[in-house]
């Protein structure tokens, strides 16, 4: 179990390279699966979640080159002649949520899978029961096994199918867009997501030769194609990333540039993140996708009311940044989170490091401004919740120990390092 280090009290100033999207990543190096052909994936953040991803493919028979250049983010040479998911996936399968979204690509081209169930985290159930139901409605059935996940097409083609999803789910949304480009006939999806993560993924498939379309706000339609091509294809930067750096900094009254990312890439929260007082400013840039300076427009930090919903609303995975800098909000702040069942087990640590804060119900907590933080020792639980205690501890008098740490490396790489070099005093202990 690693831990880190961080003395409270100085400015974060500099600036920071923003890697490929992670949520992008994830579903993109999985559909590259859906064809025998090589495709290159450039701008793929090096994070854990995606090596982990990496050895999995590897293993179940894909023949992946990862090509190292500007350190973060890398290109991948991905080619899938043969894919073998009719055996058992190693234990690295259950280690990520996002094992899940193989079960498409894996019915879709061998009519078969059998994965370990895909662990819950520690964020929420993650329940499955959209992803299963819209295979079914493909023409999939599900072989009761009592620790794995296994469905099978009976020897046939997937068939196209007009689905109805009970609520918006990001992953059975991916995993059906995948799964219905090569079914027979035409699928339509209803009560889809919609970030800007699964714009991208739809975006690369159609690349490949696949035939989706967006028919209304929450519905696409896929007609199905017999096969798909590999193609190159530039993951967009991560926004979660990005507005993650901008609060860290402006919570400790500093500044950032962010590269490689601009403010139409900042969807879901950048608004109500700018109603805070925190300003997005578009630089000119020799990157691709842009920079943009985020800093304290007044040097004040307003109080703001949130609910987290599915794209365009407040995106859950930037709830336990802003909960903190809320502390330092000149009144009450409110948030809701409406994603997850339990994303608020970082506020035990912000209390006990002398955070305000109140829950008015299981989804709802009353933020007030807290002054009064003080160091602490503090355990990670997510992610995001890391990035959150790493925050607070960047804003705390003295000094924070974050134990297992190690979850704050599946989505951000080199945040240690990122934050030391813009002046923060953290480091790997
Ligand atoms: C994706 O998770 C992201 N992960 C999450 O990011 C993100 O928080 C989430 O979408 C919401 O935006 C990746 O893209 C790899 P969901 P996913 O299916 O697909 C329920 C991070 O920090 N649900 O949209 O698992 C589910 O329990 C991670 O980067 C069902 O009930 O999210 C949850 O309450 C965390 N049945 C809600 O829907 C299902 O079959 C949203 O889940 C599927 C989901």
């Amino acid at each position: 179990m690693s831990s880190i280090k961080i003395i409270g009290g100085n400015k974060i100033k500099g600036e920071v390279l923003i890697s490929g999207a992670k949520n992008s990543s994830m579903p993109i190096i999985i559909a590259s699966i859906l064809t025998n052909e090589q495709s290159i994936l450039s701008n793929v953040p090096y994070v854990s979640d995606v090596t982990t991803l990496i050895s999995l493919l590897t293993g179940a028979g894909s023949h992946i080159t990862v090509i190292g250049e500007g350190g973060i983010s890398k290109s991948l040479k991905i080619q899938t002649k043969n894919l073998n998911f009719d055996g058992e996936i190693s234990l690295e399968a259950s280690k990520i949520r996002a094992s899940i979204l193989l079960v498409g690509p894996a019915l879709a081209r061998n009519g078969h899978v059998k994965l370990l169930k895909p662990g819950g985290c520690n964020i929420g159930e993650r329940k499955i029961d959209i992803h299963i139901s819209g295979m079914k409605a493909l023409g999939a059935e599900i072989i009761e096994n009592n620790n794995y996940l296994e469905l099978t097409t009976n020897g046939k083609k997937l068939k196209g199918a007009v689905i109805e999803m009970p609520s918006v789910s990001v992953g059975a949304t991916e995993n059906l867009l995948m799964a219905a480009s090569l079914a027979e006939g035409e699928t339509i999806l209803k009560n889809v997501a919609i970030e800007p993560e699964i714009m991208d993924l739809i975006d690369f498939l159609n690349k490949m030769g696949a035939k989706i379309t967006q028919e209304g706000e929450r519905i696409f339609k896929i007609i199905g194609v017999d096969s798909l091509s590999g193609v190159s294809h530039e993951i967009i930067p991560d926004r979660i990333e990005g507005l993650t750096y901008g609060m860290l900094a402006c919570a400790t009254g500093g500044e950032v540039v962010l590269k490689n990312i601009s403010r139409k890439y900042l969807g879901g929260g950048f608004e109500e993140i700018e109603k805070c007082g925190i300003a997005f400013e578009d630089l000119p840039s020799d990157y691709k996708f842009g920079s943009v300076r985020c800093y304290l427009k007044t040097g004040k930090i307003n109080p703001i009311s949130i609910e987290t919903g599915a794209f365009p609303g407040f995106a859950t995975d930037l709830q336990p940044q802003l909960s903190v800098l809320m502390l330092l909000a000149g009144g009450t702040s409110k948030i809701t989170e409406n994603i997850f069942e339990n994303r608020f087990q970082h506020i035990t640590y912000l209390e006990k490091m002398g955070a305000n804060i109140a829950f008015e119900d299981s989804k709802t907590i009353v933020i007030h401004n807290s002054s009064e933080l003080n160091g602490s020792v503090v355990e990670g639980t997510d992610l995001r919740a890391c990035a959150a205690l790493i925050m607070v501890g960047l804003i705390a008098k003295g000094e924070t120990i974050l134990r297992n740490a190690e979850s704050v490396d599946r989505g951000y790489y080199h945040f240690v390092k990122n934050i030391a070099n813009c002046g923060g005093k953290i480091s790997r202990v």
